[in-house]
């Protein structure tokens, strides 16, 4: 597990702060409500990994029924999903139980017990000096060759949104496969921008003043 380089012994450190986007995923096992996982073991798909603060809390509630039913949107993108908290295995087993019968669906992604804090401490989902994990709601999407593409901290008490998690899939993998840019508030099928082409030549010969650095993908020379 990747020591906290930038801020090391700062107790009052952000989550998300120890690991940055473009790092690798530091790898990890553990035990699962679908048998024991290790993270590498998901190289060649995409990864939603996520920390919830605790079993049996409401937002957390909505928060896996939301995603148990979204489950078949990750799988169209070849995305896996893996959650994790300090709760033990038998308390998320009771809790799926508990899900699957009052909300009608089945959380069949993996669920993985993190009672030492590891995992959480290694990836920054809970604050160095913190004695519990109930902090925030860490997302990190993991690419194919295992590196970390995104992450975003929600507090405690704000759920996560299933739709811009998958909007997030997909304007990483629609970047990825155009080599292009997501504006704000992309949507599948939506325009993407272009690299700009930052040398003084483009930046001449561009016809508006702006065509240089802000344009569609494909379009003349900004590619
Ligand atoms: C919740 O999921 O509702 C929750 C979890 C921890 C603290 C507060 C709320």
């Amino acid at each position: 597990m990747r020591q906290d380089a930038h801020n090391p012994g700062d107790a009052s450190a952000a989550p998300c702060a120890g690991l940055r986007i473009g790092d690798m995923a530091p790898d990890f096992s553990a035990r699962s409500t679908m048998g024991d996982v290790r993270l590498s073991d998901y190289r060649g798909r995409w990864l939603v990994l996520f920390s919830h603060p605790a079993d049996f809390t409401p937002v957390c509630t909505t928060e896996f029924v939301a995603l148990a039913r979204a489950a078949g949107d990750f799988a169209q993108r070849d995305c896996a999903l893996m959650a994790l908290s300090v709760d033990s295995l038998f308390s998320h087993f009771a809790w799926l139980r508990m899900i699957r019968d009052r909300f009608d669906v089945e959380v069949r992604f993996p669920i993985l017990e993190d009672p030492t804090l590891v995992i959480g401490r290694g990836y920054g989902m809970v604050a160095p000096g913190d004695s519990d994990s109930g902090a925030v709601r860490s997302t990190f999407f993991i690419d194919p060759e295992g590196v970390i593409r995104a992450m975003t901290c929600y507090p405690a008490n704000v759920g996560r949104s299933t739709p811009e998690m998958l909007r997030m899939l997909d304007a990483l993998q629609a970047v990825d496969k155009e080599t292009s840019l997501a504006p704000a508030n992309w949507q599948p099928g939506e325009a993407l921008l272009g690299q700009p082409q930052a040398d003084l030549d483009n930046v001449f010969a561009a016809e508006g003043e702006a065509d240089w650095f802000l344009g569609k993908a494909g379009a003349g020379a900004r590619r």
